[in-house]
């Protein structure tokens, strides 16, 4: 029989290059107006993988700092589950080399009785990661152990392609367990919206993305209001909300991260989320009357809607609107603080995302609704809630996303694209390596060719 328990995430680690490119320095080498990445796009900063990192090593160092913060011990933990995008090889999963870079630190054989999985999805991964690990340990097979769910990624597109802007890295790890003290999951909430599409998407053997861009955001915003419609019905249907006249999901919802490809890119997700929600409430009539009226859609698909320049100006007009503001500044816009230094992470930054809610705001959130708003190309959304435990501080006192963020390097455009081209040996970084797992070589035999080999740097 199942016993109902209470499970979600616990805590938080991250981890992010010390390197950065800045983003005017960029648009200027790139003959672009600076104001277009800062402003239009909302990127100050994109954060750029040394020559001795990778995705492997980012996971590693979030997941070391997630196990040296709560005092765990191997023994305590029962699966290792990275989601990733930037896959190291095409048969061993990235959580086994973090499995055997954490034992350079723990004990050989230390980990030897965990699972150890690697899922993919594009950037919605770690969030399919998390709801089976949850859903792992709400069945009781877990045996009190804890599941770490590590999102790792390099967003890398072509030199010179329009994509340029929105790079970045980081890796995030998500202790979950019984009882959390940081957000307990609504595991009824969960809607999801998936289409096979193709706005973006990697083959194998290359290291940088396929993006149709304008386009991508097209898929976001259907997939989001899809997964939306999931989520409404199904707390309602479950009971956890019921609407009272004149009230949408959105006013039983405190808080809201979405994946952030872009700052701007959450801007218009949380319109449209608006649009959809508030549309037939009293309170649309006030909208109208500053915005005009939403344009006809007629005989277009949802894509053709959202990416066509009459829907684009509607929803400009709305985000300038009083009401737009207030819900962004209190719900939506502290989680953006960190992305805008990071850039994009993929699989990371929603969490990134929830990390910086958290570190940014200093209201009590204790008792209040979290939700996430995941989205990866391919394309699936997912929209599902949290409650925030009530003692969250305790945890939140430890982050320290927006302090690493503030210690790191800039790098010349010449020594990122030194970087981007991977020219550069793993032992001539740009930064010496201290206290971190770095990539030490690539295995160059016959029965290890291609392996890759990692060591700590004291
Ligand atoms: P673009 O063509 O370079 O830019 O592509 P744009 O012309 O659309 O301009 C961007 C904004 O800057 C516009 O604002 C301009 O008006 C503004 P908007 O009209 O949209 O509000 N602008 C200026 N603002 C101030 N001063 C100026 C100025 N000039 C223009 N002087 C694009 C941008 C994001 C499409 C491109 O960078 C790209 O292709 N990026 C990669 C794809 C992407 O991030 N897609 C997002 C949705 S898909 C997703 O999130 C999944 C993903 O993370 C992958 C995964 O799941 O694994 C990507």
């Amino acid at each position: 029989m199942m016993v109902a328990r209470t499970v979600g995430i616990d805590d938080i680690a991250t981890y992010v290059p010390r390197l950065y490119l800045d983003a005017t320095d960029f648009a200027k080498e790139r003959g672009i107006p600076p104001e277009k990445i800062t402003k239009g796009i909302g990127i100050e900063k994109m954060s750029i993988p040394d020559a001795h990192e990778d995705a492997a090593t980012m996971a590693a160092m979030a997941a070391l700092k997630l196990m040296q913060k709560n005092d765990l011990q191997p023994k305590d933990i029962g699966f290792i589950h990275v989601a990733t995008e930037t896959g190291l090889d095409e048969a061993k999963p990235i959580s086994c080399y973090v499995q055997g870079m954490l034992e350079q630190i723990y004990g050989n054989g230390s980990f030897e009785h965990i699972g150890a999985p690697e899922t993919k999805f594009a950037c919605v991964g770690a969030t399919y990661a998390m709801i089976d690990r949850l859903a792992f340990i709400n069945s009781g097979w877990n045996k009190g152990k804890h599941a770490i769910v590590i999102a790792t990624d390099i967003a890398k597109y072509d030199l010179l392609s329009s994509g340029e802007s929105t790079q970045g890295a980081a890796a995030v790890a998500l202790l979950l367990k019984e009882d959390p003290r940081l957000m307990m999951y609504e595991p009824d909430s969960r809607g999801f919206g998936t289409r096979d599409d193709q706005d973006f998407f990697r083959p194998v053997g290359r290291t940088t993305a396929v993006v149709n861009g304008h386009y991508s955001v097209g898929c976001y915003l259907r997939d989001m209001r899809i997964a939306a419609d999931a989520f409404r019905k199904n707390m309602l249907s479950s009971g956890i909300v019921s609407l009272s006249a004149g009230e949408g999901m959105i006013d039983h919802v405190d808080r809201i991260a979405f994946h952030s490809p872009f700052p701007k890119m959450v801007e218009m997700a949380f319109a449209s989320f608006l649009i959809h929600d508030w549309r037939g409430l009293p309170r649309w009539k006030r909208i109208i009357e500053q915005t005009g009226p939403e344009p006809d859609r007629t005989g277009m698909s949802d894509i053709d809607f959202y990416v066509s320049e009459p829907y684009k100006q509607f929803r400009k007009k709305f985000t300038k609107t009083p009401e737009f503001t207030a819900e962004f500044e209190k719900k939506v816009k502290d989680s953006l603080e960190a992305l805008k230094l990071i850039g994009n992470s993929y699989t990371a930054s929603l969490w990134m995302c929830v990390e910086s809610s958290f570190e940014v705001k200093t209201n009590d959130l204790a008792g209040k609704r979290f939700a996430v708003g995941s989205y990866g190309s391919g394309s699936s959304a997912i929209v599902c809630s949290f409650i925030v435990q009530p003692d969250y501080r305790q945890v939140v006192d430890s982050f320290s996303l927006m302090q690493d963020l503030s210690r790191r390097n800039k790098i010349s455009v010449a020594e990122y694209e030194d970087l981007h081209e991977e020219r550069l040996d793993p032992h001539q970084g740009i930064d010496a390596p201290r206290n971190e797992f770095v990539l030490d070589r690539l295995g160059e035999t016959e029965t290890d060719f291609g392996y890759r080999y990692y060591t700590f740097v004291k």
